[in-house]
């Protein structure tokens, strides 16, 4: 089968890169609200850029009411952004993290998921993340009617238990947690993989 991507619609061209493109790794980013209160979601349409200096992409798509996603206004306004690596310990407090709430309102706070503070300047991360970085936004990518943030790594932080002057991180020893929710050499998470295609296709362009 050939489809043609300017007959297809935007859900199936949405549906085709996310069903082919797997695992995605994710960003599970953090921004600042107006009010101060901390914004985290999930978000696998992600990828780094560039190398020198360190640039993360980041495709944001609209809201189900057609408005900017929270993250990506709070980026615009303040410029900052940190971008964690999630832990298998942590998939519940990330898929918790992806509901669609109130602006202002913390899923941090919703759902209690704990916050660490890494760099001042910069919106705190989930506890117990082994690999966080620090960014400014760069730039901001309109690429037909999707909007990409491009986000500048400024501080990365590296646990000290997987730390090595030599910079030779080994794998097992993060959490690899991708969009299909599979772990490095571990199962598909059955429930977890259903519940969220039902919730990411219900935040996709109609
Ligand atoms: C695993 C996962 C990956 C996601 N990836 C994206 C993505 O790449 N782009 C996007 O716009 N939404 C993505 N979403 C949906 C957002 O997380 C969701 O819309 C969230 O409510 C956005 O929050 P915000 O409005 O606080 O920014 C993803 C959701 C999940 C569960």
């Amino acid at each position: 089968m050939i489809l043609e991507t300017h007959t297809t619609t935007p859900l199936q061209n949405y549906k085709i890169l996310s069903n082919t493109i797997t695992p995605r790794p994710i960003a599970w980013v953090s921004t600042i609200f107006p009010n101060g209160n901390v914004n985290l979601a999930p978000f696998s349409f992600f990828a780094p850029m560039s190398v020198n200096p360190p640039i993360f992409s980041i495709c944001m798509m609209t809201k189900s009411d057609g408005l900017e996603k929270d993250s990506f206004r709070n980026i615009t306004t303040t410029q900052k952004a940190s971008i964690s690596m999630c832990e298998s310990s942590h998939l519940q407090a990330l898929h918790e993290s992806s509901t669609e709430l109130e602006f202002n309102i913390s899923e941090a706070s919703t759902f209690d998921i704990p916050l660490m503070l890494l760099q001042s300047g910069y919106p705190p991360v989930p506890k117990g993340v082994k690999v966080a970085f620090m960014c400014d936004l760069y730039d901001v990518l309109k690429l037909g009617d999707g909007k990409s943030v491009l986000l500048e790594a400024k501080y990365c932080y590296i646990d000290d238990s997987i730390y090595r002057e030599d910079l030779h991180f080994q794998p097992p020893f993060i959490a690899r947690v991708g969009r299909m929710y599979k772990e490095l050499g571990a199962q598909l998470i059955p429930e977890l993989h259903q519940v969220h295609n039902s919730l990411e296709i219900d935040n996709s362009p109609e």
